[in-house]
């Protein structure tokens, strides 16, 4: 429906029509204004042109969740769109549809949502025209930019632009009460460092998601959906509140080269009474564009090992040598585990040349085809696949994104030859110190974040899904619901990884864990790497160690989602001193899947704890996993959740009455209990403890 904008004052509107505006000397006085609202009227988006400028405020339940904020881009060499706009036309319509995830957290997903788009133009008639689309959902709203193609803009034929500043802001309240989670933006460390807890206005720029609690305890995440072809979002605090859209930029200082017909990502703002509600929000997903790929069978859920942990306590290598981890050997005794357990991966990390000398720093002397001497890729597979196993692939590019770029298509080609449907790549170099090779031969340095990069991941996954191989990214852009469109990017890292308590300074601390949920995950499926059941291979007092409990290990496998969930500790830690018998808890990872029919956050506070039900896919079992940070806690999990009137085995794995972590974490209780959906399941959870149940559904 196509309505026009309000202006106010009122009379004036009556006597003026919209066209007769730019007689006025000024605006101001006649500022036009519209609004839309979510479906169930809570969340309310007002856009007004007061003083020229396109100003934007978010409300819910009438509270003030977003202040009035600016809007606008601003170009190199021509007008953009900062100031003397106004709005010139609005329509609104509705939409209210379900689609289907090929693998997730959730299979059916809803997409009901009010829209309204803006237009805007010059206040002088200039005929410059820019579309503000906004959709708003009850668990949150988006809004984008959109460029068409047009002559008053394009200073050249090829209708070539680029974007020097994004003016976007978010202007929160009471920002001296109001509470940040929050990780560094355009840092050294890209998305890899510990959340602070601060009052907003403590934060200076910050990643996204960004999430925060008003004082009234509504809950707010800031974030972003669907960038492609544009540079990440930071948020960038100005004055006290004022968080301004920083994007990052290319090393020439550009934020984006495109060209008129753009869009820009989405801004997302999800908006939850209570911690768990931004949980279930499924808002980044319902902004994303629906599969680009066609069938997407070939792309498997599912769980894996690896010859990974080694290499980073140290008892392997990367690189050649006596310690040399990805052996033909080794990797055939993993793969002997895999099978015997029901993973269908085996990870083998440093399989290629190039991993001898300081490999963070020689990006370039990667082969991506060339195997070391003593690991037959050939014999492996053919070894694997007679098992049912799958070798899982490993691209380390530390950085050198052009050498990478250079051997991709003949890298995915070897694995494809070989079966492999899996690969993890990565990324390492400092924030900011991706190496490009440019047109000229000349080195430039990238950030992770900025349009260049954001290009060079997709590239990696869009070459892969040619060859049905899925991509597993590791110092990856944030994730911004891509999975939708391109299913075959089925994870990622983006956060501080089980890795940082291997060697991490300090390692990941018992809140680390009970931060992701409400922060890093609104964003997709982390490669969080799991299940370490030696918590502490230098001993418990060392600073390097898993500092939780063993419960909480296995509860992350239902907390942090990934449709791949990795075994992440050494195959001879899964057994009893015999080396022959497997450690009971090591029945929970056998048992829990990794793709879902439904996911419910039923309680939790950032920082504190999480507890998460999820119904298995194709199955009426449920699991759930409950975990808290360094405070030991009682926690109350109602199983309204299950079917009504059904028996269910509860087999439930939690922390001994003694368990803490940091003197005694193996402290672990199996029993099992006959329950329905009528019980309430109650706990104590250690320090750093954790509980992890499946609920088997009996006939
Ligand atoms: C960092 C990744 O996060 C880790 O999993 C991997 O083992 C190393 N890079 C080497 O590629
Ligand atoms: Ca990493």
């Amino acid at each position: 429906m196509n309505r026009s904008p309000t202006r106010s004052p009122i009379p004036l509107r009556l006597a003026f029509s919209l066209a007769l505006i730019p007689l006025f000397s000024s605006v101001s006085l006649y500022a036009a204004s519209v609004a839309q609202s979510s479906p169930d009227g809570k969340i309310k988006f007002t856009l007004t042109d007061d003083k020229g400028v396109p100003t934007y405020s978010v409300s819910y339940q009438g509270q003030e969740v977003i202040q009035p904020s600016r809007l606008g881009l601003e170009f190199k060499a021509v007008d953009g769109f900062v100031r003397d706009l106004k709005i010139a036309d609005s329509a609104t319509t509705s939409s209210d549809s379900t689609w289907e995830q090929p693998w997730g957290e959730q299979r059916l997903m809803r997409d009901h949502h009010n829209e309204l788009l803006v237009t805007l133009t010059g206040i002088d008639n200039t005929k410059k025209t820019m579309q503000v689309r906004v959709r708003l959902f009850d668990d949150g709203l988006g809004f984008r930019y959109e460029v068409p193609e047009q002559k008053k803009l394009a200073p050249r034929k090829d209708n070539k632009i680029e974007i020097i500043d994004e003016k976007t802001e978010f202007i929160i309240p009471a920002p001296d009460k109001t509470i940040a989670w929050w990780i560094p933006g355009r840092a050294w460390n890209r998305y890899e460092f510990l959340y602070n807890t601060t009052p907003l206005k403590a934060m200076d720029r910050a990643h996204t998601p960004m999430t925060f609690k008003l004082p009234s305890g509504v809950h707010v995440s800031i974030h972003e959906a669907a960038l492609t072809d544009y540079a990440a979002m930071v948020l960038d605090q100005q004055r006290d509140g004022v968080l301004k859209a920083d994007l990052t930029p290319w090393s020439d200082g550009v934020k984006v080269k495109t060209q008129l017909g753009f869009k820009s990502s989405w801004r997302t703002i999800q908006i939850a009474d209570n911690a768990a509600g931004l949980i279930n929000s499924s808002l980044i997903l319902n902004l994303n564009e629906p599969n680009k790929l066609g069938d997407v069978s070939w792309v498997k859920p599912g769980k894996y090992i690896g010859i990974w942990w080694g290499m980073h306590v140290g008892t392997n290598t990367w690189g050649s040598g006596e310690k040399h981890g990805a052996t033909t050997a080794n990797t055939k005794h993993y793969m002997d585990f895999a099978a015997q357990n029901g993973f269908d991966g085996v990870l083998v990390e440093g399989w290629n040349e190039g991993w001898d000398g300081d490999w963070y720093n020689n990006g370039d002397i990667f082969s991506f085809t060339k195997p070391y001497k003593d690991f037959d890729i050939a014999e492996i597979t053919r070894y694997g696949l007679n098992k049912g196993v799958r070798l899982i692939g490993h691209h380390e590019t530390s950085g050198a994104v052009t050498n990478y770029k250079n051997q991709m298509d003949d890298a995915f080609d070897l694995y494809k030859k070989y079966g492999v449907t899996q690969v993890k790549t990565g990324y390492v170099a400092d924030g900011g110190k991706a190496k490009r090779i440019d047109e000229n031969g000349i080195a430039r340095n990238e950030w992770h974040d900025g349009q260049f990069m954001i290009g060079e991941y997709l590239r990696s996954v869009t070459e892969a899904a040619e060859r049905h191989i899925s991509i597993n990214t590791h110092e990856p852009i944030k994730d911004t619901g891509l999975r939708r469109t391109y299913p075959n990017w089925i994870a990622r890292e983006g956060a501080r990884g089980q890795e940082y308590n291997a060697w991490g300074s300090p390692p990941n601390p018992p809140e680390h864990t009970v931060m992701l949920p409400f922060t890093r995950m609104l964003a997709g499926p982390m490669d969080y790497t799991p299940g370490i059941f030696n918590l502490a291979p230098y001993g418990l007092d060392a600073e390097n160690r898993v500092q939780s409990t063993l419960a909480k290990e296995l509860a992350l496998y239902v907390i942090i989602y990934s449709p791949i969930q990795m075994a992440a500790d050494l195959i001879e830690n899964y057994y009893e001193q015999d080396g022959k018998t497997l450690k009971p808890a090591f029945q929970f990872i056998r048992d829990v899947p990794t793709d879902w029919e439904v996911s419910k956050a039923i309680g939790g506070e950032v920082g504190d704890y999480a507890i998460i039900a999820r119904q298995q896919r194709n199955s009426e079992d449920w699991f759930v996993g409950a975990i808290t940070d360094e405070a030991a806690r009682k926690v109350n999990i109602p199983l309204n959740f299950l079917k009504a009137g059904k028996r269910y085995e509860a087999q439930i794995y939690r922390d001994g009455d003694k368990a803490e972590w940091k003197t005694n974490p193996y402290d672990l209780v199996i029993e099992k209990k006959v329950v329905t959906a009528s019980d309430n399941l109650k706990f104590k959870l250690g320090t750093s403890g954790g509980v992890a149940i499946r609920f088997k559904a009996l006939p």
